[in-house]
């Protein structure tokens, strides 16, 4: 019998890796949570001079100071967040951030407040640290429910936002941003607010709680902007006290992130922006089509805002068929229990797969 520790036994294998294990050949895979581009030319480039250069070895821990320059640019003018270089610390992609954060910041006990659903890391991060989720409900349009997190605030150490919100694609308003961050800042809450899905929004605007807030820390990534997951590369940003502590932690389980992703984040941050535009656009067509399809069959559900997940109140039965029929969706109780009657759709697949999905669905919604 074999010692295992109890941290790593309070925690589980993501119950989304299991359905890619399931998917068969033939289905339509609508459960991946990544970009279907690949990287920008530009940015391949980068990576691939660097290595000629011979890139190769460790950076600063906290990572190429040109490209913490670049992202505190970043931050000024798509955020309007003044981050210095030195408050900012590159880590291999937004999983290592928010690891970092919540490993510097709870300690054995302490209560952390998440969504439920919500991101499958958050609450594996949390126990691994000793904390204590706290889960506060989304809403039926899959919004915040700002009244049960405001009578859950008293006493918590941190609240995790994410907006866009994998997974139900819900994007909180500036001023639901706003109205969060005051609240939490007069209850003495810290907040992680990790952005990834900024880049991936539609009919509405995105709001930094780092805007609202000093007791903010932001967490971010290349991974779904440049379309660049596989290269694990991601950053953090807060007030100089949090960052001096997430730099130790980051040292000793990452040193840095890998060298030739971070030239390579130096021509993605530096580089034309338009790739960003043109994945955007592309996400939001595939978006119409995906929700006009759903609702032709009858399904109603609130559209989805951002990032390039539905979240669609199915039923547990008619997800079964959905899935016999071929198209593999990831259960929404993979992202809390809250989730049990929903499916969660990816668009990040082609116009011509979303269209065969909708007509391979057909059947099992027609009465
Ligand atoms: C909300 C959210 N945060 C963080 C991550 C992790 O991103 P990265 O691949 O940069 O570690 C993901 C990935 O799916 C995500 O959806």
């Amino acid at each position: 019998m074999k010692k295992i520790s109890a941290r790593a036994r309070a925690i589980e294998m993501s119950g989304i890796r299991k359905f890619f294990q399931a998917a068969n050949p033939d289905s339509i895979n609508m459960a991946l949570g990544q970009p279907d581009f690949v990287t920008p030319d530009h940015i391949r480039d980068a990576a691939i001079q660097a290595v000629r250069d011979g890139n190769t070895g460790y950076t600063f821990n906290a990572g190429l100071p040109e490209l913490r320059e670049a992202l505190s640019e970043k931050f000024k003018n798509e955020n309007h967040l003044s981050y210095s270089p030195d408050q900012i610390i590159v880590t291999a992609g937004a999983g290592e951030a928010l690891f970092i954060a919540i490993q510097s910041l709870v300690d054995d006990g302490d209560r952390v407040l998440l969504t439920d659903p919500g991101f499958v890391s958050y609450e594996a991060c949390i126990r691994l640290a000793g904390g204590r989720p706290d889960f506060v409900s989304l809403k039926d349009d899959l919004h915040i429910n700002e009244e049960m997190l405001y009578e859950k605030m008293d006493g918590a150490r941190l609240l995790i936002l994410n907006s866009p919100n994998n997974p139900t694609g819900a994007v909180e308003s500036r001023e639901t941003i706003r109205s969060i961050t005051e609240a939490a800042m007069d209850a003495g809450v810290t907040i992680l607010s990790d952005e990834v899905y900024e880049h991936i929004i539609y009919d509405a605007v995105h709001a930094s709680a780092a805007t609202f807030g000093e007791d903010v820390i932001t967490v971010n990534a290349a991974s779904k902007t440049y379309a660049m997951t596989g290269w694990r590369l991601g950053f953090i940003a807060g007030p100089p006290e949090y960052m001096e502590q997430c730099l130790k932690v980051h040292q000793y389980c990452q040193t840095c992130a890998t060298s030739i992703s971070q030239y390579a984040g130096v021509a993605a941050y530096t580089g034309d922006q338009s790739c960003v535009k043109m994945m955007r656009d592309e996400y939001r067509a595939r978006r119409d089509i995906l929700v006009f399809g759903l609702h032709d069959l009858g399904i109603e559900f609130p559209v989805p805002q951002g990032a390039f997940y539905a979240f669609v109140p199915l039923g547990r039965e008619k997800m079964q068929e959905v899935m016999d029929a071929g198209v593999i969706v990831v259960p929404g109780d993979a992202f809390g229990p809250s989730g049990a009657e929903y499916a969660r759709f990816s668009y990040a697949t082609s116009r011509e797969n979303i269209n065969a999905a909708i007509e391979r669905m057909r059947p099992v919604f027609e009465v």
